[in-house]
């Protein structure tokens, strides 16, 4: 039976939590984060020993000025102090993605949260902002041409990824019942498990992540060779 090490969450469906409540949409991005709170206290609780959570894509900038204004200064104001209040059961944040296009102060924020919880080793959290799977692609790639690299293999493609270290996710689960993966992992989801579940974002709690885990295990994992 396999372990679930690596969890990837897609938190879809903040939206549509605050539209049900006639809220503005922003409300849902609000809860979402009280959400991510008991989820990482549910992957504490089973053991995960790397949650990554896709946080803003690349193709998020397509929405309203002011949507994007409110989640940058979620990143900014909020989850710094969210984080640390949680930090002492041993998170340690990691960021993925592209810092080029982000605020100077949302990853000021940022930065200060990874730099705080680095000693940590309980979970690994990685924050997905500014994250694209295409994108992640190509920096690696342009990275190793101008080291004057002439030619490619997989290995090399990640090792230039923004954190190497962490494995591949073993279970990619996204929330609100939307079946894609908007551009999460793309390189590294080659075998990872995947999971849709209609439950909107706001919703989630340490619950939610027994179910996923027990799904999970529920799981046979052949990486193409024979079970
Ligand atoms: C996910 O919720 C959060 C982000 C993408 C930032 P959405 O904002 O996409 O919620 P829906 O899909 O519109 O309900
Ligand atoms: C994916 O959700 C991105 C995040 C959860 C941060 P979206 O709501 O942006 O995805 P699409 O546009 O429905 O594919
Ligand atoms: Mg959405």
């Amino acid at each position: 039976m396999s372990e679930l090490v690596h969890l990837a969450i897609i938190m879809d469906g903040n939206g549509r939590w605050a539209v049900k409540r006639n809220l503005p949409r922003v409300a849902g991005h609000l809860e979402g984060l009280k959400s991510l709170k008991k989820v990482i206290k549910g992957a504490i609780d089973e053991g995960i020993k790397y949650l990554t959570v896709y946080c803003f894509s690349t193709e998020n900038w397509k929405r309203p000025e002011a949507e994007v204004k409110y989640l940058m200064a979620l990143f900014t104001n909020k989850v710094y102090g969210e984080i640390k209040a949680i930090s002492s059961l041993g998170v340690q944040v990691r960021l993925l993605g592209n810092r080029s296009g982000l605020p100077e102060a949302a990853l000021k924020a940022l930065d200060k949260t990874c730099e705080e919880t680095r000693n940590n080793s309980l979970l690994i959290l990685q924050l997905a902002i500014n994250y694209g799977g295409q994108d992640e692609i190509v920096r690696a790639v342009n990275s190793l041409i101008a080291d004057g690299v002439k030619e490619v293999d997989a290995a090399m493609i990640r090792s230039r990824f923004d954190n190497p270290d962490i494995p591949p996710a073993d279970f990619i689960v996204r929330s609100a019942g939307e079946e894609r993966l908007s551009n999460f992992l793309l390189f590294d989801s080659a075998y990872s498990e995947l999971g849709f579940y209609d439950k909107l974002w706001p919703d989630w709690d340490e619950e939610m992540i027994k179910t996923v885990k027990q799904d999970f295990l529920r799981r046979t994992r052949r990486f193409g060779g024979l079970a």
